[in-house]
């Protein structure tokens, strides 16, 4: 039975099944399909947690071989959708390239009948890092590159296009890590709007476009973006404790902290957080990484909010090069997964999602004459 609606933002309300994901209930307190993020991350490739997410299964040797394959031969871009990437302003939000990039697909390949959602979600993950690095290094550099690169991984394809040339192992690690840890989590605010999408009977390319404009906002997926615009600014841990404070004196919101669902520690957090430590050894920095673990500790001392997913990934990603506005785009290639597998979960047992509002305005009244409106 569905729980009462306990505050704004339908905060505690149950509102549907999944057998994808569960946040905040068992292990280290995110499970997809019953295996703890923890042990996917530690031990999978992001291509192994898309085939389970998707396909409902860990693939083995054979199977995963044979995704990467397929995923790999679907990265070419059709001419038309080049041209419409060529046409969006240099200045233009890059989470609207990807919105746009997922709708101009669903234009020229979209699904005949809803046996094709397996593979419409292939070639979008098997794309979508060539729509952002073509539109992006045609804008900001001047050329139209090879969206076809031999990379094994989904990560190291989009590390590729965007620096020209093969990523160090270190960086194709961690884009395995940050794309499984971002891959699913249950009902949050993009992955609900693509089953309000999918509960109509619209098409895959409709649900995903939705969901990238939710998850497009500074208190969704914009929040790494957010994050590393402050943490850049800051010159030392010591002046990073002392803007934060002042932050927090004038309650201003500070992104990459706190949870909807979490309350006290976010698991995907203590595992970025590694991987960005090894990456700022590995660049030899000395200031980022220490003004982010000292925002950590202000905020945890302060107001007890903890580090979410997207603090230490702002910091991991900076580290490897990728510019900031480009942080959401990842996060879309990687929750494309969840989307898709929750579009494809809520067609299997479909039910149109129409809730209803408590109503706030006028009473009913009748309506006047226009001589006597104001
Ligand atoms: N910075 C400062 N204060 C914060 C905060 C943050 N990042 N997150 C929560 N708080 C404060 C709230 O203002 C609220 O204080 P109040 O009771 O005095 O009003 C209190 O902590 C409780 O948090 P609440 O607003 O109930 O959490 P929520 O469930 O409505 O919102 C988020 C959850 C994620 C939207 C919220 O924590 C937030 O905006 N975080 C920053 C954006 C972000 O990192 N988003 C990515 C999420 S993965």
């Amino acid at each position: 039975m569905a729980k009462q609606l306990s505050g704004a933002g339908l905060r505690g309300q149950v509102a549907g099944k999944t057998a994808l994901s569960t946040v905040g209930v068992s292990g280290s307190g995110l499970t997809y399909r019953g295996y703890d993020v923890k042990d996917l991350a530690n031990n999978c490739q992001f291509e192994e947690v898309a085939h389970l997410i998707l396909k409902g299964k860990l693939p083995n040797e054979r199977e995963l071989s044979e995704y990467k394959q397929r995923l790999k031969s679907l990265r070419s871009l059709p001419q038309p959708l080049k041209e419409v990437l060529e046409r969006i302003p240099k200045d233009a939000h890059p989470m609207d390239v990807m919105r746009t990039g997922c709708s101009v697909l669903g234009n020229l390949e979209g699904e005949q009948n809803f046996d094709q959602q397996q593979d419409a979600t292939e070639r979008m993950l098997a794309t979508f890092p060539g729509i952002i690095c073509y539109w992006y290094r045609f804008t900001h550099d001047g050329v139209r590159i090879d969206e076809n690169t031999d990379d094994d991984s989904i990560g190291g394809h989009f590390l590729h296009l965007l620096h020209g040339e093969k990523p160090k192992q270190l960086h194709e690690d961690v884009m395995h890590v940050s794309l499984i840890l971002y891959a699913e989590h249950e009902f949050n605010a993009s992955t609900f709007t693509a089953r309000v999408c999918a509960s109509t009977l619209s098409d895959i390319h409709s649900c995903i476009t939705g969901a990238i404009g939710s998850l497009r906002g500074p208190l969704h997926g914009g929040a790494n973006e957010a994050a590393m615009d402050m943490i850049e600014d800051f010159t030392s841990p010591e002046h990073a404790e002392k803007e934060m404070m002042g932050k927090l004196e004038r309650k201003e919101k500070i992104m990459g902290f706190g949870h909807a669902v979490y309350s006290d520690s976010d698991p995907r957090n203590e595992i970025i957080k590694q991987w960005s430590k090894k990456l700022s050894e590995d660049v030899g920095d000395d200031v980022l990484y220490a003004v982010s673990e000292r925002c950590e500790e202000v905020m945890w001392r302060e107001k007890k909010l903890f580090c979410n997913a997207d603090f230490f990934h702002a910091s991991a990603y900076n580290f490897m090069g990728i510019p900031t506005k480009l942080f959401t785009p990842i996060f879309v290639m990687s929750r494309l997964t969840g989307w898709a597998a929750h579009v494809m979960e809520q067609r299997a047992d479909n039910r149109i999602i129409r809730p209803s509002a408590e109503y706030t305005g006028e009473e009913l009244r009748p309506v006047p004459p226009m001589h006597e409106r104001d």
